[in-house]
């Protein structure tokens, strides 16, 4: 690493720093708790067909046009469409990224909170022994309905979050989970063979794995377009920011393929935790099947059950799970946190105690929203907050950022900062070709059929 690359904001050390960084944002909860949501919901391994199409085709061009942009103008979302269209209207586009990055944060640390108590659950030893689905659901809907439980749980998570951001130590965090990552992913990888031995585990592979495609509507690519942006953190900043830190020498296109390819495969390893063991369960039948807001909670402990040594197994899985949540809530509260010190030159931990704090309020309506309070729970507050933020502003995000590129920036000159890193770019007609078209289009369309899709 050159003198100069060393000053000043810093630099990520390598490029599988840059990588190992950027994979931490992006798996996380949205893998393990939300990818197998999607599926259940939206017709099994259609919506996993449509998915893998949405990440190579969508996902990697916006991933692409985010870290291509914050490398150009090594600043936070708001301040680099500033820095590229001064004083328009350009910069609410990160300013839609700063709300969107608040509120995914409320609520995904709610659930941050259930793997955080089922980590102690587990270690208490209520799952050991057998495992029934009638228990794993009883257990999920008695600790979700209980709002002391359930606050405690999700100030720790905010707390935890506020004081990484609010320290600086990401560095350290980051050299933590560069251990603890690859062994998450050995895990699943491990209960993935487990569940694809489970007597039964037939019907939940051909549910997962083959699609039908008469399930394929608007409904479906909505939502696997969604879950593309939640997955990869695009739309809001996320990827733009980390951007910001890589070398000028380093290869954006392979490092965002990295990304992609690596968050990929941990979500498509949970379902096949999921589906499988799930489907093995006598009774259970895919179509009748309708997965609640918990069901990684209610089918993980039945999977782990099944091996031997389990105990540990549980425990390792859940600390492993609240490190990867942990990641991708500090990548969360980092776009707001950048914004509010480099825009409005506040001090950093006032910034990050002051969204913490405000994220928190905002996240206990979702903390009651699963059995702990009648109205909120009827009213489905978490569901709503994740379709608003989860799915529609990180939408409309990643379609504003395409156009921005696009029209206010130009092609070619985010083609020039791509080639800095002195490389071949052999997908590019392809990229220019989804910027262009693909991408907005998608997108566009997506969201004018919302009313509809949704209901
Ligand atoms: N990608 C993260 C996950 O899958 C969530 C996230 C979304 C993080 C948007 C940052 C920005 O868990």
């Amino acid at each position: 690493m050159s003198s100069a690359d060393m000053k000043d904001r810093g630099k990520w050390g390598s490029k599988i720093a840059f990588i190992f960084a950027a994979s931490g944002s992006a798996i996380g909860l949205g893998n393990i708790w939300r990818f197998p949501i999607m599926v259940g919901l939206n017709g099994g391994a259609i919506f996993v067909f449509v998915y893998i199409l949405a990440i190579f085709f969508i996902g990697f061009t916006i991933m692409l046009a985010e870290l291509t942009i914050g490398r150009h103008t090594q600043k936070n979302p708001v301040g680099a469409f500033e820095a590229i269209k001064p004083r328009t209207p350009w910069k609410l586009v990160g300013y839609l990224g700063v709300m969107t990055g608040v509120g995914i944060l409320s609520y995904y640390s709610v659930v941050a909170g259930w793997a955080m108590g089922y980590l102690y659950k587990t270690a208490a030893g209520v799952f050991r022994g057998e495992v029934t689905w009638e228990l794993s659901q009883e257990t999920f809907a008695r600790f979700a309905a209980s709002p002391a439980e359930i606050l405690l749980c999700l100030f720790i998570v905010i707390g935890v979050t506020t004081l990484v951001v609010s320290g600086g130590v990401r560095g350290g965090i980051e050299r933590f989970a560069k251990v603890l990552m690859p062994l998450l992913f050995v895990l699943i990888a491990f209960l993935a063979v487990r569940a694809l031995t489970l007597p039964g585990a037939g019907t939940g592979i051909s549910f997962y794995l083959r699609p039908e495609f008469e399930k394929l509507n608007t409904k479906v690519i909505f939502f696997a377009l969604g879950q593309s942006f939640f997955s990869l953190s695009l739309g809001m900043g996320t990827m733009l920011t980390y951007g910001s830190y890589i070398s000028k020498r380093d290869n954006l296109v392979s490092s965002a393929g990295w990304v992609c390819f690596s968050d990929t495969l941990v979500a498509f390893l949970a379902g096949i935790v999921v589906f499988p063991t799930l489907f093995a369960t006598p009774g259970l039948h895919p179509e009748q099947f309708q997965p609640s807001i918990g069901l990684m909670f209610q089918v993980f402990p039945i999977v782990i059950s099944k091996i031997p040594g389990g105990y540990i197994f549980g425990v390792l899985f859940f600390i492993l799970l609240i490190v990867a949540a942990l990641t991708s809530t500090i990548s969360l509260l980092e776009v707001p946190t950048a914004f509010l010190i480099d825009e409005k030159k506040w001090r950093r931990k006032t910034a990050a105690v002051v969204i913490g704090v405000f994220s928190f309020v905002l996240g206990i309506p979702s903390a009651l929203s699963v059995g702990g309070s009648q109205a909120l729970s009827k009213f489905n507050f978490l569901g709503k907050m994740d379709l608003v933020f989860g799915n529609i502003l990180l939408a409309a995000g990643a379609l504003l950022i395409c156009i921005f590129l696009v029209y206010a920036w130009g092609i070619a000159k985010a083609l020039a900062e791509i080639a800095s890193g002195n490389i071949r770019f052999r997908l590019k007609p392809l990229w220019v070709f989804n910027l262009k078209f693909l991408a907005p289009l998608t997108i566009i369309i997506i969201l004018i059929f919302i009313k509809t899709i949704t209901g």
